[in-house]
């Protein structure tokens, strides 16, 4: 395994059998797949990890440019966090905290989260995923506006192609039209305003300040449309994720506080994404100047090495959960494994090591490299957008520079040089045709180097099937 960053050559020794597919195929249903290509493809088997790099079951090495899910900041073989893990499973494997009980760990981490956490920040409550993050803030906002006696404010706006999760509360939210067709969704209460992305919707001669203030204006008009008493809550990520890496434009974040501040309305931080470094701060909020009310975070908490989040909320929320909780003798809100105990104790760990290593200073050494080195594609004739801040970033392909049109979606051009980064040994995400890079924080500048002439070699495979395939103008 030590010369994973280097080899992309099969190991004789790894099984070259499909039984695993076979397997695969015969028993589970895959996230995020399509189903019936799975069932004659079937999967790439990922059996073991080092660094930024892991490796599938035929000993092909791949640069895993995103980190897992947006997750593996820590890379793929922290051994504190496995050592902290198996600490804890031999001192306490389970323990819960329903019923006035808690952990020593739990109160550790508790601690320690606060510790990071943007100002105004004064409870967390501890959940399982980024999802039952979004599910609680939305039950939180509920109960706070019952406490308050604001009994109608309960209506929550969201972005469309934003991603807050999929469970029922969390994917209504979502703002991408798959996440609701096929499972009646969303629920009442939700509603979406536009993506502020300006590079595919700011007007012909609009200034990116001008779109930032068309956003704004837009969202106070449907606040007003709807009634601001019914309007409790915004909730954003900091920098639009699965939407494709999508920075907010130059003055949005300003623009949208002031008009939720005139009217009374919450902003939820998603910052599953953002959280813990991955823009630069620590924080996507601290980076783009939010001021939330509320926050969300999982993934990098624990490295992304066991499921783990947290919702954060400011003290006036608390006080209106004590509230009303008052009124019933008791808050009815909480997941068996809120605040288990070995999750826990590798957030804690993953803590620590941004903290003693730290992991802010590293993002902001090394980003440079990433960010120059993605924008370096700029001119390449299939790139319409680079965009990206500190280890995230994104670039987008398109049919036409001139005119920005896309490809025709069922062109499959973004998932064409997915499959090719594959061949050249890197694991990226298309979304849509904006190719995503979000590599774990601890990637060294070689190895962005190697991500990128990866990706390079995979643009060029992706031009000459276009040509090919008349997509676009040949030479
Ligand atoms: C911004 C954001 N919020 C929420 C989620 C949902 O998190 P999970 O998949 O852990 O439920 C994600 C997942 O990618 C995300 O990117």
């Amino acid at each position: 395994m030590k010369t994973m960053g280097q080899s992309v050559t099969i190991d004789p020794a790894a099984s070259m059998s499909r039984e695993s597919a076979r397997r695969d195929i015969a028993t589970t249903i895959h996230p995020y797949t399509n189903l019936k290509q799975h069932e004659v493809e079937g999967p790439m088997v990922i059996t073991q990890g080092e660094g930024v790099f892991v490796r599938d079951e035929n000993g092909k090495t791949y640069l895993e440019g995103m980190a897992g899910l947006w997750c593996a900041s820590l890379g793929f073989s922290e051994r504190r966090l496995a050592e902290a893990a198996y600490r804890q499973m031999l001192k306490l494997p389970m323990y819960h905290t329903f019923l006035q009980k808690a952990t020593d760990v739990g109160i550790d981490l508790a601690e320690k989260l606060l510790s990071f956490a943007p100002a105004g920040m004064s409870k967390v409550f501890f959940v399982n995923s980024g999802s039952e993050a979004n599910d609680t803030a939305v039950k939180l906002v509920t109960y706070y506006n019952n406490a308050t006696g604001r009994t109608r404010k309960k209506k929550i706006i969201s972005r469309a192609k934003a991603y807050h999760g999929v469970t029922v509360a969390a994917a209504s939210l979502t703002g991408l039209p798959n996440n609701h067709r096929g499972f009646d969704l969303p629920i009442a209460g939700i509603l979406h305003v536009e993506c502020p992305h300006y590079y595919r919707f700011g007007a012909p001669g609009e200034t990116e300040e001008a779109f930032a203030t068309r956003m704004a204006n837009s969202l106070e008009q449907r606040i007003l449309a709807e009634g601001p008493e019914t309007v409790a809550a915004l909730i954003a990520e900091p920098l639009m994720g699965a939407a494709g890496v999508i920075l907010p434009p130059a003055c949005y974040w300003e623009k949208v506080q002031s008009v939720l501040e005139r009217y009374d309305v919450m902003l939820i931080a998603d910052e599953v994404i953002c959280g813990f470094g991955r823009t630069g701060e620590m924080w996507g909020s601290t980076a783009f100047g939010l001021r939330p009310d509320m926050i969300t975070c999982a993934k990098a908490l624990s490295s992304g090495y066991l499921p783990i989040g947290a919702v954060m909320v400011s003290q006036e929320i608390y006080d209106a959960l004590l509230k009303e909780s008052g009124k019933t003798g008791v808050f009815s809100h909480g997941f068996t494994y809120s605040g288990h105990p070995v999750p826990s104790a590798v957030a804690l760990e993953s803590l620590k090591i941004y903290e003693e290593r730290d992991i802010l200073s590293h993002v902001r050494r090394i980003a440079p490299r990433m960010q120059s080195g993605l924008r370096r594609f700029a001119t390449h004739p299939l790139v319409g957008e680079v965009r990206g801040i500190g280890l995230v970033g994104a670039i987008e392909l398109v049919a036409d520079k001139e005119t920005k049109a896309s490809f025709d979606v069922v062109a499959g051009v973004g998932a064409f040089l997915i499959s090719r980064g594959h061949y050249h040994g890197l694991i990226l995400r298309a979304m849509g045709d904006s190719i995503a890079f979000c590599p774990p924080l601890i990637i060294t500048e070689d190895e962005i180097d190697l991500m990128l002439d990866r990706f390079g070699l995979a643009l060029e495979d992706t031009l000459t099937m276009a040509q090919q395939r008349g997509l676009v103008a040949p030479d």
